[in-house]
């Protein structure tokens, strides 16, 4: 079976003692997770220490960074490089949410860079991709999204891309309270695995992680998690409430 992953977005909330009340109230509960289960938090730049130590004897969860840096290092003031969080243990980062190509200009060919520095240093990236509202309503999301995949992914190898997790948020769907219903979920998530599987065969596309994001909820979480082609879920607003986040994890495919 495909890795299942609820992976939260904390995006630019919390101060740190908020961020770690919320982190201690999701691991008190001691949720059983299953070999093929893995939760994720993507926490600010400043957590990631605190939060990596955490989580550091229970299995199956792990922590992110919410994006890095497309340079290897140098004189590039503010940025944090993959390296850097290689040096302190951590192994995911999302890259290419939709708030950083909107608001920091990140390209497709940019993210292409980012992905690569990501896996020079052993981190999964959680790849993002989806439309906006505008490219929804001309019917064009299908071929937009797959040239998001091409653009930053297809110059991987194979055996590289298997060790990503693609989250598919459609814009429109993000903060808004507005979720993808379950037909339009599954739909792009089989769009997606079958652009994959054209490229890279079936078994790769196969064994490829597609999560849906974009108010995920514990209350919508066991339906959008149901659907034959989504993963689990990359979770912003609702991951900040420990009571909705650990429902979130519970409908997870078991
Ligand atoms: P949301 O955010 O759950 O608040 O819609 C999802 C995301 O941006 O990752």
């Amino acid at each position: 079976m495909r890795k299942q992953i609820a992976a939260a977005n904390w995006k630019m909330n919390l101060t740190y003692q908020q961020g770690e009340k919320l982190l201690d109230e999701i691991l008190i509960e001691k949720i059983a997770l299953s070999p093929h289960q893995q939760v994720i938090f993507a926490v600010p730049f400043p957590y990631l220490i605190m939060a990596n130590s955490e989580v550091a004897e229970e299995s199956g969860y792990a922590i992110a960074a919410q994006n890095c840096s497309d340079k290897k290092n140098g004189a590039y003031t503010g940025e944090v490089s993959a390296e850097m969080l290689q040096s302190i243990h951590i192994h995911y980062c999302i890259i290419g949410h939709s708030e950083r190509r909107e608001y920091y200009l990140e390209n497709n060919k940019l993210l292409a860079e980012k992905i690569n520095i990501c896996l020079q240093h052993s981190i999964t990236p959680v790849f993002c991709c989806g439309e906006p509202l505008r490219i929804r309503e001309e019917g064009n999301e299908n071929a937009f999204v797959q040239q998001q995949l091409q653009e930053s992914l297809f110059h991987l190898t194979a055996e590289q891309l298997k060790t990503i997790i693609i989250a598919y948020e459609p814009i429109w769907a993000i903060g808004t309270g507005k979720t993808a219903s379950t037909e339009q979920a599954q739909e792009m998530h089989r769009h997606l695995r079958s652009v994959l599987a054209d490229k890279y065969g079936n078994e790769v596309a196969d064994e490829i992680p597609i999560l849906y994001g974009g108010s995920v909820k514990a209350n919508n979480a066991n339906e959008l998690f149901g659907c034959p082609d989504v993963d689990g879920g990359l979770v912003g607003g609702a991951s900040l409430v420990a009571k909705e986040f650990v429902a979130i994890i519970k409908a997870l495919k078991k």
